[in-house]
């Protein structure tokens, strides 16, 4: 397949300095910026005025991932700011077709997310209007927290989907990404990898971005 797509998550950034994290891994594919309302999720993190501020401050292509209530009401704000991927949560959305209409219709591509424990069955129809899955490999609210590999079954069934053409979609991956299960969720069939710890917390997140795309590459 092509070439992996690393896209690290500046929630393991310094919020005091997005501007300068964001450039210091000018090398990856996405930034991925994590919306938390302290509702879906039990953590508060950032919302519309500082995704807008990120924008204007690095060209990398911003990957939203809202973990919102109501992303039906909220997520396409996103996409006028300017995100490339703007992703809301399957087990929030009321209406997640309309939701991925009005996001490419504001000028981004549309991601779906789903949680560990929600099954990708019941969303194929759904997912032919999306352009990226974003299965989560943790519980979201926050980083740091162990990669679950039993996440990696509904990776492959993704994949498969996509290979025989049913679905045309990214499959990306968020949480627990690192040195060590990096590989095993590129086997799986993975196309964009999430990583913040892994990044944020190495002494040198450039090289942190180059060593995990080199050990993703299938
Ligand atoms: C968790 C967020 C993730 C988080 C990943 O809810 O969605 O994007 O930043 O952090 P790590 O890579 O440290 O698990
Ligand atoms: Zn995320």
């Amino acid at each position: 397949s092509q070439s992996p797509l690393i896209a690290p998550s500046i929630l393991s950034a310094d919020f005091a300095r997005l501007g300068e994290e964001a450039d210091a891994v000018a090398g990856a594919d996405w930034l991925h910026v994590d919306v938390m309302d302290g509702h879906f999720v039990p953590n508060l993190t950032l919302g519309l005025p500082v995704v807008q501020a990120i924008r204007k401050a690095t060209d990398i292509p911003l990957d939203c991932h809202l973990m919102i209530d109501d992303p039906d009401r909220w997520a396409v704000g996103y996409a006028e700011a300017g995100s490339y991927n703007v992703t809301v949560h399957v087990e929030a959305a009321k209406d997640p077709v309309a939701l991925a209409k009005n996001l490419r219709a504001a000028g981004a591509k549309a991601g779906l997310s789903v949680k560990p424990g929600t099954p990708l069955e019941p969303y194929v129809d759904v997912l032919k209007h999306y352009d990226t899955l974003l299965v989560m490999s943790v519980e979201p609210g926050f980083g740091g927290q162990s990669f679950m590999p039993e996440v990696l079954d509904k990776v492959r069934t993704a994949r498969r989907l996509v290979d025989t053409g049913h679905l045309t979609l990214l499959v990306e991956i968020d949480g627990g990404i690192n040195d060590d299960t990096i590989e095993q969720a590129a086997d799986a069939g993975v196309d964009c990898f999430v990583a913040g710890s892994a990044v944020y917390g190495a002494k040198d997140p450039a090289e942190a971005v180059r060593r995990l795309r080199a050990k993703a590459v299938r």
